[in-house]
């Protein structure tokens, strides 16, 4: 017998307006909860959180509990893909995730084979977090799956590090493409491949992080000219092919193919794609560039204008500066009101337009939901 449940998140990401629109918050599980930190304490590294499945299932739940979120998010990170491709990945206190940098063609040689089922069995624990989650979880509560984009993964895998400009993925991918394209490649296929079992084994609908989209020029330079003012990724005609943009050779098209691979084997699957960083353009350029179900809104952007340039038919997610979340007061009612304004009557989902930070005051959630909902 199957039973028929109503997911709000899910009806939103079939194009269908709600009102108040679901929410859930980006790293909604995290160090401003202290059940959180609680947990974190006992379970050793980052690590061994995401890849033992009761702590993961219950930091994945802790926000639920607590704030009835429409949506959990899988605990996890993008940089488990990494180490399952075999480089070494650490996350050091207050200092943030630290990779061996992959910088030449025999560091990448030493890398895993998409083919390799060593690769996905080092995965194995994510794919059970995900099914006890969605055994565990209200019916009600949407069950969100998720993957780093190709570029945003390499940059970190390349680079060893989030650097603020990205220099070293930038400076390979000026010298030699080949390298990355090959890269980007071999986490398109392993990727598509680890949203598919995330979905199998219970995941309602997935989101892309491509969180380092504004690195990435969006303009096909005129010829010899260079590109401002966004990066200095050399423009990048594959061969035989007319010039693209670096946003849509590295980004959007890598993406393309995820989602058309997820979705010829798991058909309908539901994907948000949330493309920091990227400006009102490349935002606009989403979901008909991409195919995805949904547009991730960044804080940076306009979103009554992001509207006003997409059809109304396009599902769009977030875009509340997280830190108007720690302002709280009258700041933060008028933001949530500014977002409800701009976006009643289409399909919206309330979100953060980026993560959540540590130093959030657990009742400035409160109170935005309140107001939401209100
Ligand atoms: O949203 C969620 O609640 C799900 C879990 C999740 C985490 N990371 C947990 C996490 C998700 C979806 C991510 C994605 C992720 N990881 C991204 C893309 C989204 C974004 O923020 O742009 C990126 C770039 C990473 C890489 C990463 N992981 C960084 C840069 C850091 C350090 C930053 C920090 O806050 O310390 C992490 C660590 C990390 N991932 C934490 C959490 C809760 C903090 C680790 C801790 O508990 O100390």
């Amino acid at each position: 017998m199957t039973v028929r449940v109503d997911r709000t998140m899910m009806r939103v990401l079939s194009g269908e307006a709600v009102w108040p629109p679901p929410a859930w918050m980006m790293r909604q599980a995290g160090r401003y909860l202290p059940e959180y930190r609680a947990t974190r304490a006992t379970a050793g590294s980052f690590l061994d959180l995401c890849y033992t499945p009761d702590f993961a299932v219950e930091v994945t739940l802790q926000p639920i509990r607590r704030f009835g979120f429409d949506a959990a998010i899988l605990f996890s990170d993008i940089l488990v893909i990494p180490h399952a491709l075999g480089q070494d990945v650490r996350f050091v206190e207050g200092e943030g995730p630290r990779l061996d940098p992959l910088s030449d063609r025999a560091a990448f040689g030493r890398l895993r084979e998409s083919g390799d089922g060593a690769v996905m069995d080092h995965l194995a624990p994510v794919f059970e977090t995900v099914r006890r989650l969605r055994a565990e979880l209200p019916g009600e509560t949407t069950l969100l799956g998720f993957c780093g984009a190709p570029w945003t993964v390499a940059s970190y895998m390349i680079g060893g590090r989030g650097t603020p400009d990205l220099a070293p993925a930038r400076a390979l991918a000026e010298g030699d493409t080949a390298l990355v394209d090959e890269l980007i490649d071999r986490l398109v296929t392993v990727q598509t491949d680890y949203l598919v079992r995330q979905l199998e084994a219970g995941a309602d609908a997935v989101q892309i992080f491509e969180s380092h989209a504004g690195t990435l020029p969006r303009a096909v330079p005129a010829a010899g000219g260079s590109v401002e003012p966004v990066g200095d990724v050399a423009e990048s005609a594959l061969p035989g092919s007319a010039p693209v943009d670096a946003l849509t050779r590295w980004s959007l098209r890598p993406i393309a193919r995820m989602i058309a691979g997820v979705r010829a084997r798991v058909p309908g699957a539901k994907i948000i794609v949330f493309a920091r960083g990227s400006g009102l353009d490349g935002h606009a350029r989403v979901v008909p560039e991409t195919g995805a179900d949904a547009v991730g809104v960044d804080w940076g952007v306009d979103l009554k204008a992001l509207r006003g340039r997409v059809p109304a038919s396009t599902v769009t997610q977030g875009n509340l500066h997280p830190e108007t979340l720690i302002e709280g007061g009258a700041a933060l009612d008028g933001a949530v009101d500014a977002i409800r304004g701009a976006v009643e009557g289409l399909p919206h989902v309330f979100n953060l337009g980026h993560g959540i930070t540590p130093q959030t005051p657990v009742a400035h959630v409160e109170r935005m939901l309140a107001r939401l909902r209100g």
